[in-house]
């Protein structure tokens, strides 16, 4: 049985959508455990693109089963016309496909409108995706959220709609926006209650029972290890626990069932929103980085923000994560700059800093101390064999994982399923020990 989490070790987009859709084929359960529709999943088969923004990115193998687990803010709107886009594409076709945990929070009407007005008040300052993620969490932590259990108990629907309203109309009002009418929330939540029915269930259990029978179950984190909530860089952050922990708190299994962490980075860093960046380019090279790799928003489209690779960043994302492996992507983009960069060290207030500072306004201050590596010129999109890539690449996967001392387990050489040089398959190893060890 192997039970792998798989998590940005960035600011986000690192290639999760790909790399999950990737191990799925050996895996018999994928799970989402945090976020929301913030998330936009890219993966892309025969050529077709799809972007999941809260289905988990193993829905595209048809027999396996995609779980929505209690630590994530579900929108049912997005939900439902997720759901709708992959029917009409000729995939989930059967209901027993998907699962979504009652303990679930909802995102309310009022939760995107909330979100909206206060990016509005504050000039963009956290630069958020407009989901409502942040009021919804707010709710759950606060302990008067709405949960997709109480969807099926209208009384206690209905008062924990008015109780909030009552606090948040006169807001929305004072800030220009319309207030919400309770019945017409209530009513429209409703509808969309009786569609998701079918699919609700408590998956703490069903996930520890079909770990307990030796089945593979690959975690799926969305954001990535520096917009934690925790271990990111506050308040520049989302509003949920991204690193591999979350997989126990929002899926409800122990720690001890988890057997492996891979880290997901890219070959160099981007960042979506405001917030500290040590290693961004701002010059002809950052823009050159965006083009080659498409760096524009899977959810919102603004451009992403781009940059060298962070080793003290990642090294960051290593130890709270307790990663195993690390998945490397983007390489490809990499292809014809001359001089890599790597950032392995920070310059602050005349001191050298080894270790990520979670202060922002710090890393704000923080000078990259970079070392410099060869690169390549020939494509390597086409390559699917680690010892076949030019000599430079080769050198320059090596240095990552001697800096960071961790092992690659797969390189990613292009957007398609086919471009991933697979190195080590935790799935497969997993197999293998249970071969021998009858
Ligand atoms: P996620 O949020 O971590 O799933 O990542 P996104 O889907 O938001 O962004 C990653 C983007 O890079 C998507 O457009 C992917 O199709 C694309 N991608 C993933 N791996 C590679 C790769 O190795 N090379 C290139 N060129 N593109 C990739
Ligand atoms: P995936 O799963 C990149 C960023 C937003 C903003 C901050 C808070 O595709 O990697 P929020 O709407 O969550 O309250 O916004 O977090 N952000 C992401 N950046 N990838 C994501 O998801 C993100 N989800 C949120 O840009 O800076
Ligand atoms: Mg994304």
């Amino acid at each position: 049985m192997a039970v792998i989490v798989i998590v940005g070790a960035q600011w986000g987009d690192e290639g999760k959508g790909k790399v999950v859709d990737i191990y799925t084929g050996f895996a018999d359960i994928v799970v989402r455990y945090q976020g929301g529709n913030n998330a936009g999943h890219t993966l892309v088969v025969d050529d077709r693109k799809t972007v999941l923004h809260l289905i988990p990115s193993g829905i595209l193998h048809s027999g396996k089963r995609c779980v929505i687990g209690n630590g994530v803010v579900l929108d049912l709107n997005v939900l439902l016309e997720e759901t709708a886009a992959l029917r009409a594409a000729g995939h989930f076709q059967n209901d027993s496909q998907l699962v979504i945990s009652e303990h679930a929070h909802v995102i309310m009407p009022y939760h995107r409108s909330l979100d909206a007005a206060r990016e509005a008040a504050t000039g963009n300052r956290i630069g958020t995706t407009m989901r409502g993620i942040g009021p919804s969490y707010e709710d759950k932590i606060a302990r008067r959220g709405v949960r997709v259990m109480d969807l099926y108990d209208p009384a206690r629907l209905r008062a924990k709609i008015e109780e909030r309203l009552a606090e948040l109309n006169p807001y929305f009002v004072q800030h220009g926006a319309d207030a919400f009418d309770v019945q017409a929330v209530f009513d429209e939540i409703i509808a969309h209650a009786e569609r998701i029915k079918p699919f609700v269930s408590n998956v703490s259990v069903m996930l520890n029972e079909q770990i307990q029978k030796g089945r593979h179950v690959l975690f799926e984190g969305a954001q990535g290890t520096l917009l934690d909530i925790d271990h990111g860089t506050y308040p520049y952050v989302t509003s949920s626990n991204t690193i591999a922990g979350g997989a126990c708190t929002g899926g409800g299994v122990g720690p001890t069932a988890i057997t492996g962490v891979i880290g997901i980075s890219k070959a160099y860093t981007t960042r979506v929103g405001g917030g500290p960046f040590p290693t961004e380019l701002h010059d002809e090279l950052g823009k050159r980085l965006r083009e080659a790799g498409e760096e524009y928003g899977a959810t919102t489209g603004r451009p992403r923000r781009t940059g060298w690779i962070d080793i003290v960043a990642l090294r960051h994302a290593v130890r709270v994560n307790g990663l195993t492996g690390l998945a490397l992507t983007k390489l490809d983009v990499l292809q014809g700059i001359n001089e890599i960069k790597l950032c392995t060290g920070y310059k602050a207030d005349g001191q050298v800093l080894t270790e990520f500072p979670l202060d922002s306004s710090l890393l704000e201050r923080c000078e990259p101390v970079y070392e410099s590596m060869a690169g390549w010129n020939q494509p390597i999109s086409d390559i699917r064999e680690f010892d076949d890539l030019p000599a430079n690449t080769q050198r320059y996967v090596n240095q990552l994982e001697s800096l960071l001392d961790i092992p690659i387990v797969l390189v990613s050489v292009g957007a398609g399923r086919p471009q991933t040089i697979v190195r080590r398959n935790p799935f497969r190893d997993e197999r293998k020990k249970r071969d021998s060890n009858p």
